[in-house]
């Protein structure tokens, strides 16, 4: 060790406030390997991150190319069906074949719910940009109303609307419909003759819901978690194509689906957020 000598205080202030800022130095230094150590960690996790989103990203892609292709494989299938469909109808109206009737309906009667099938379908791998306009979601109701009661008419049961006053949305009419359609029919479907099934719009704080309520047997717990998975039906003529449709356009609209289900009934909720104000308006 090299003996330090001091000739003076000053030289002794000078070596304690450079053995200070050594050790200050030193912490510092530790410190930063600390720094360096977590942002090393953090860009590992960013790293995997990216690489899980990346893996994501190509799935999708996948999946959207699948999509399209079976898109247009249903639209190429359903023309030769048309042709089909049309012999079929033909061949049940001749005398000869008559004791084939039966079948012939049977044939018909697939193609049709094959046809539906691709029909919905086609109306949810549709990528059309929503077409928004500002209107009222009750004025849409007022005028599916004849509609709905008419459907649930034919099969015995009633249906209500029950409107609130309620805010302006930026709707696409044509999709909105689809999705009114979609819960009023599953819920009707549910219901046994006498069942009512009831409509309601109403504000919940800045929100405005959209409810159709049903009395039906409720969704079991098994089915609940399945609800909205494409091609899942409990139903022997059902898609199981209405609900991913009702989701997806719910979804465009920043909507939410809530589903609260008893033993005596289903209620389908459709919350609508604010609408974002008027770029006109805003400053
Ligand atoms: N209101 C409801 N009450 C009971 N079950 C329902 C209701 N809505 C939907 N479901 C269930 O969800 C399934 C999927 O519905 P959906 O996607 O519309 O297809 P589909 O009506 O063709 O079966 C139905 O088969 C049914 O089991
Ligand atoms: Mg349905």
């Amino acid at each position: 060790m090299i003996a330090a000598k001091f000739c003076s205080i000053k030289d002794w202030e000078n070596f304690v406030d450079l053995k200070r800022e050594l050790i200050e130095l030193k912490t510092q230094r530790l410190n930063l390997g600390k720094m360096v150590e977590d942002i090393t960690k953090k860009l590992k996790k960013e790293v995997e991150k990216k690489e899980r989103l990346e893996l994501e990203i190509a799935k999708l892609e996948r999946l959207h190319i699948i999509g399209q292709l079976a898109a247009g494989l249903g639209h190429e299938v359903r023309n030769p069906m048309t042709t089909i469909r049309g012999f079929l109808q033909m061949l049940q109206s001749k005398t000869e074949l008559f004791t084939y009737k039966h079948y012939f309906e049977l044939m018909i009667e697939e193609l049709d719910r094959a046809n539906t099938i691709i029909t919905d379908y086609l109306a949810l791998a549709k990528d059309k940009p929503a077409e928004m306009k500002r209107q009222c979601l009750n004025k849409l109701l007022e005028n599916l109303f004849p509609l709905l009661v008419a459907d649930a008419y034919s099969q015995g049961k009633k249906c209500n609307f029950e409107p609130e006053d309620i805010v302006e949305l930026d709707l696409d009419s044509n999709e909105i419909t689809q999705l009114i359609l979609n819960l009023a029919r599953n819920g009707l479907e549910a219901m046994t003759q006498d069942g009512s099934l009831t409509i309601k719009t109403f504000m919940d704080g800045q929100s405005v819901i959209l409810s159709v309520k049903d009395e039906g047997k409720g969704i079991d717990q098994e089915h609940l978690e399945k609800l909205g998975t494409p091609f899942f039906t409990t139903k022997e003529n059902g898609t199981g194509l209405g609900l991913p449709m009702c989701f997806r356009i719910a979804n465009k609209h920043n909507a939410q689906i809530k589903i609260e289900t008893k033993l005596d009934g289903t209620t389908f909720l459709v919350r609508f957020p604010p609408r974002k104000s008027d770029p006109l308006n805003e400053s």
